[in-house]
């Protein structure tokens, strides 16, 4: 798949790094924005509240499959979004997914440790599924689908949480199954 990587820092260079090994052609950009036409799928990675400014910069979004991984610490989604990733739709009018927001990118080298495929939770388009579901398992974790892409502000929030329990326990990894599946 030809992916374009928007944010090449500790989370899209990573996942760039797990896409690349599995045989996909990666393009990453930085601050200066670049041209998506050629993607089959987009991954946003740059901080939460510099989306509106970092797609301004990016040219060829239109009916993109993309997927948003930005977290708003200390941000609001732009104004009129009750989160990132319905702003992102708004500017590509494609297939969109909130995904990879509630994983550590300092965990990515210890994936290979883990007994069990950890989870990765997702909420979007249905048309964007079988990107997800791809992507995720090529960065080695289990996709957990989490609804429709009005829920991608539940998966925004979820950094509260995970940010709480990551300083009073550490950067951790999770599964989420039924009991029959653990
Ligand atoms: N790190 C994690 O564990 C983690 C986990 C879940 C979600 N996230 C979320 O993923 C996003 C990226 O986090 P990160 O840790 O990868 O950050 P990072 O290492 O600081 O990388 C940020 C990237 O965004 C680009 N960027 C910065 N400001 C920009 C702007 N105004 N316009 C366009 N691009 C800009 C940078 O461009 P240059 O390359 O040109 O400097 C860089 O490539 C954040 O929203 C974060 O909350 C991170």
């Amino acid at each position: 798949m030809k992916i374009a990587v928007v944010g090449r820092g500790n989370l899209g260079g990573g996942l760039a790094d797990f896409w690349e090994k599995a045989g996909h052609d990666v393009t990453r950009f930085g601050k200066d924005g670049g041209d998506v036409s050629d993607a089959e799928a987009v991954l946003v990675a740059v901080p939460g509240g510099a989306v509106a400014d970092a797609l301004a910069r990016v040219q060829g979004l239109e009916g993109k499959t993309v997927i948003d991984a930005t977290n708003l610490v200390g941000a609001e989604p732009p104004a009129g979004f009750e989160s990132n990733a319905e702003f992102v739709k708004s500017k590509t009018n494609g297939p969109t997914a909130k995904s990879f927001n509630l994983n550590f990118a300092r965990l990515y080298d210890r994936l290979g440790e883990t007994k069990s495929t950890p989870s990765n939770p997702w909420a979007g388009d249905e048309e964007a599924r079988a990107t997800v579901d791809q992507l995720t398992h090529d960065a080695g974790y289990e996709p957990v689908y989490a609804g429709g892409l009005e829920n991608a502000k539940t998966l925004e929030a979820g950094i509260k949480l995970f940010f709480a329990i990551s300083q009073a326990s550490g950067p951790f990894v999770y599964r989420m199954a039924p009991p029959d599946q653990l």
